[in-house]
């Protein structure tokens, strides 16, 4: 297992290029399980995660040929309708070959995902909308079990929570369903988006992506299809954060500021000044960091996703503010790392409250979940001395080359095989 230790106090300056995001490229790739055909994607990101869901494809009968960011990628059929629990456990996004395969296929066993270290999350909503179109589930030995006879049948699913992978894996199925499915409250993330646009290009009849209500008229078959991935958000908003919180100058570049607004709002009120353009953004620390409070909802709201993130931004901002999360319940892991690097932050329920330090100091700290090792490295970056953060295969699960990109802004940062 690898660790990665950084020397921190170094401004970085320069100019970083943003991969496809992970959250799109997954139910892309899972999408593929809806037809036949040959499809090629680029900007996929050389995630692990994307690399699991490829393995996914695989053993159900896809052939996958990947050439850097382009994936080619055939399914002349499907040679099982099983995702096993081994690929499963690793990641629960493997959820969303649930949907392509019930719909296609009539059938889908998939290894119901387990706790997972930021709250319970389960997938109830899945399978209830999906039952609603027809399907019959049973959960036995651990796994999902659904299967149809013909076709799904459409349905109106109104969502008691916009579940992001659950909109994905209903919308997935409905494309090939019978008559028209309306989804209420549905998610309206950029990365549904952007798999309704692959959906849509491969004949799929879908409206209203991108807000809460989205119709499908479902087709009997769908095509083959070339999409670029979209830029992913996230990392786009991780870099961003790096250059404010070393006080350096950093230029994000083949990104979608469109899809940041939020986090863009909330580092301006903080101080930091950036320079937006169509598809880049410049940040440069100005004056001192101040305390801002950020509360996570769902797009376009505050993304959970970059709440650690921000939490170490705000461990060095002048004044105290108040981090709420409301989608994961457990999401306040980082919190106990941070502490170790001299952050002051107290927990209260689903709000930290944290008041800003002169400076934190390095520390050996332990990655709990893939945006918490992020939160770590940016807290490393700024803190004296040395942070060495283990448990890095998190971070390999969702962030493109994490390390050498830092390298290329000025960071000091190398990967080391953890000490036992
Ligand atoms: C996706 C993202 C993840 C992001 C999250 C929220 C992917 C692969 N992952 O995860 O990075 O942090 O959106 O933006 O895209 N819920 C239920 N029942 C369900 C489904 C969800 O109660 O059936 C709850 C969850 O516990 C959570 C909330 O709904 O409290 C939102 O979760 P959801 O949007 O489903 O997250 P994911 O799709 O798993």
């Amino acid at each position: 297992m690898d660790c990665m230790v950084l020397q921190g106090g170094r401004r970085l300056t320069g100019e970083v290029s943003i991969s496809g995001a992970k959250n799109a490229a997954l139910p892309i790739l899972a999408s593929i399980l809806l037809g036949k055909g040959t499809s090629t994607l680029t900007n996929v990101p050389a995630v692990r995660d994307v690399l699991t869901m490829s393995k996914v494809l695989t053993h159900l009968g896809a052939s996958v040929e990947a050439r850097g960011d382009r994936y080619t990628i055939t399914l002349p059929g499907v040679a099982s309708c099983q995702a096993p629990y081994e690929l499963v456990k690793t990641m629960r996004a493997s959820v969303l070959a649930l949907g392509p395969l019930l719909a296609r296929w009539g059938e889908a066993i998939v290894a119901l995902p387990g706790g997972c270290a930021i709250g319970a999350r389960p997938i109830n909503l899945h399978l209830a909308a999906l039952e609603k179109m027809g399907a019959e589930i049973r959960i036995e030995h651990g796994n999902v079990h659904a299967c149809v006879r013909g076709r799904l049948k459409s349905a109106r699913i109104n969502f008691d929570i916009p579940t992001v992978t659950g909109t994905e894996n209903v919308m997935m199925a409905a494309s090939l369903a019978d008559g028209t499915t309306v989804l209420e409250n549905a998610a309206s993330e950029p990365e549904v988006s952007d798999l309704a646009s692959f959906l849509i290009k491969r004949g799929a009849r879908i409206s209203g992506a991108g807000t809460d209500v989205i119709t499908i008229d479902g087709v009997p078959e769908l095509r083959g299809a070339d999409h670029e991935i979209v830029p992913d958000r996230v990392e786009t908003g991780t870099y961003l954060i790096a250059g404010a919180i070393t006080g350096g100058e950093v230029r994000v570049v083949r990104c979608r500021p469109d899809h940041c607004d939020a986090l863009l709002a909330k580092l301006q009120e903080a101080g930091v000044a950036l320079k937006v353009e169509k598809e880049a953004i410049q940040v440069r620390a100005g004056g001192p960091l101040r305390a801002v409070d950020v509360k996570t909802l769902p797009y376009p709201g505050f993304p959970t996703d970059m709440q650690a993130q921000m939490m170490a931004l705000m461990a060095l901002a002048r004044g105290s503010s108040v981090i709420t999360e409301t989608v994961f319940e457990s999401r306040f892991l980082h919190v106990l790392e941070l502490q170790r690097m001299g952050a002051d932050i107290r927990i209260e329920g689903n709000h930290s409250v944290v008041t800003g330090v002169e400076r934190l100091s390095g520390a050996p700290v332990m990655a709990s979940d893939l945006r918490a090792s992020a939160c770590l490295i940016l807290a490393g970056l700024a803190a004296e001395g040395e942070t060495r953060v283990s448990r890095v295969y998190h971070l390999d699960r969702g962030y493109e080359r994490l390390d050498a990109k830092l390298a290329g802004l000025g960071a000091q940062v190398r990967r080391e095989a953890e000490r036992v």
